[in-house]
């Protein structure tokens, strides 16, 4: 149910028709026409989810116009389901197809080409525009959708675990050009205490590490920091270990397998953050409980969590839209599927995020003056 209603007269309202009847017809065309587009949009993801995990835009980028014989071949696929996907990525205007006289008689000799517009957004895994994640992630949301109808009746969970490759690969994905960018070169070095902190050599424990390209983009951009990464997933923890290593900096970063909300035998870390995993926790008021402890009288504890609206209101942005739909396909059911669970869901408002804090011991929440789209970031104050 939406809270806003329109009442606005229809202009060209012919006479009899009742303006509110003709108000929701044009609502229904419009929705229709909405649910058309994502519908094509849907097909358009599963399209891409395929274009990576198959090698086909990775094969294209770089090289000249391809056949469906030459992609299959550079692949390893079946060539009559390569031709099929190039022809359905040029149709919808992903890739550009090069037709002559000869392609036109024998769809075997079309030739393909990644265009430059769609090399960052479907290749480049360090830019911020990289949208593969994204669709890895509402396309192996997908996979599940059986276990979250079970869960929506039984009020169950999906598990982290249960997701698998797909969530936890495409969210380190979609998190590591902020990490690994922004986060050194501009987030933190904007909040004077921590930059200060780090730059003499401070300890860092990052929560919730997950694939560890936060810890690792602290370690690259203060090269005197050490930092502690902590996860509760050990297929996270052996990806970000070997991610530390190719990152040069497996010497200043360390990585521990650990469920924080039952403790750690870290302390006196000058800084303790924990980046976008507040919302997914079962028993946040633990987990924050243990991060105070953790930073002890002195060290700043930092929360990166979603940028969402202060409270409810519907129509929302998109920002808004992205997080209810994170919400529904994993989060939610990620932090339900450990009982008993404040199921916070991915919308985690400040209010929400303050009532946890005071809850762990924490006497306030300043949301810092960082500016990022997607991520709101606070520091919770002790003492
Ligand atoms: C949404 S992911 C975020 C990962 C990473 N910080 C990022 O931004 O890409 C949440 C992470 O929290 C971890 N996690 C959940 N509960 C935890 C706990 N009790 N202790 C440690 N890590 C936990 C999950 O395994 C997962 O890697």
């Amino acid at each position: 149910m939406t809270t806003t209603t329109s009442t606005a007269p229809v202009p060209g309202t012919a006479p009899g028709v009742d303006a509110g009847t003709a108000g929701q017809a044009a609502r229904t065309d419009a929705l229709v026409e909405r649910l058309f587009g994502s519908v094509l949009a849907a097909m358009d993801l599963q399209a891409v989810y395929l274009g990576d995990r198959l090698g086909y835009y990775r094969a294209l980028a770089g090289a000249g116009p391809l056949t469906s014989t030459e992609l299959a071949a550079r692949t390893g696929t079946a060539e009559r389901y390569a031709r099929e996907w190039l022809e359905q990525q040029a149709v919808t205007g992903l890739l550009d197809a090069h037709d002559d006289d000869a392609s036109r008689q024998d769809p075997l000799r079309r030739r393909f080409s990644l265009p430059w517009a769609s090399v960052e957004p479907l290749t480049d895994e360090l830019s911020p525009n990289f949208l593969v994640p994204l669709a890895r992630f509402v396309v192996g949301g997908g996979k599940h959708v059986d276990a979250l109808v079970q869960a929506h009746r039984t009020g169950g969970g999906v598990s982290w675990e249960q997701m698998g490759a797909d969530a936890r690969e495409a969210q380190a994905a979609a998190n590591r050009p902020l990490f690994l960018g922004a986060l050194g070169r501009e987030h933190l070095p904007s909040i004077p205490d921590v930059d200060a902190a780090l730059r003499r050599g401070g300890r860092v424990a990052d929560i919730g590490c997950g694939f560890g390209w936060s810890s690792i983009g602290i370690a690259l951009a203060y090269p005197e920091a050490t930092v502690d990464g902590y996860d509760v997933d050990g297929p996270s923890i052996e990806a970000a270990r070997r991610n530390a290593a190719e990152a040069g900096v497996a010497d200043r970063v360390r990585f521990s397998v650990a469920d924080v909300a039952a403790g750690t035998d870290g302390g006196a870390y000058d800084v303790v953050a924990a980046f976008e995993c507040i919302h997914d926790l079962p028993d946040p008021v633990t987990v924050l409980r243990e991060m105070r402890r953790l930073a002890g009288d002195d060290g700043f504890v930092l929360v990166m969590d979603e940028r969402v609206a202060e409270s409810f209101g519907a129509p929302g942005d998109e920002i808004e839209r992205l997080m209810y739909g994170y919400s529904l396909l994993c989060c939610l059911a990620d932090g339900m599927s450990t009982q008993p669970s404040v199921a916070t869901g991915t919308v985690m408002r400040p209010d929400t995020l303050r009532r946890y804090a005071r809850e762990a011991g924490f006497r306030d929440v300043e949301v810092l003056d960082v500016a990022d789209d997607f991520f709101r970031f606070y520091r919770l104050v002790s003492g």
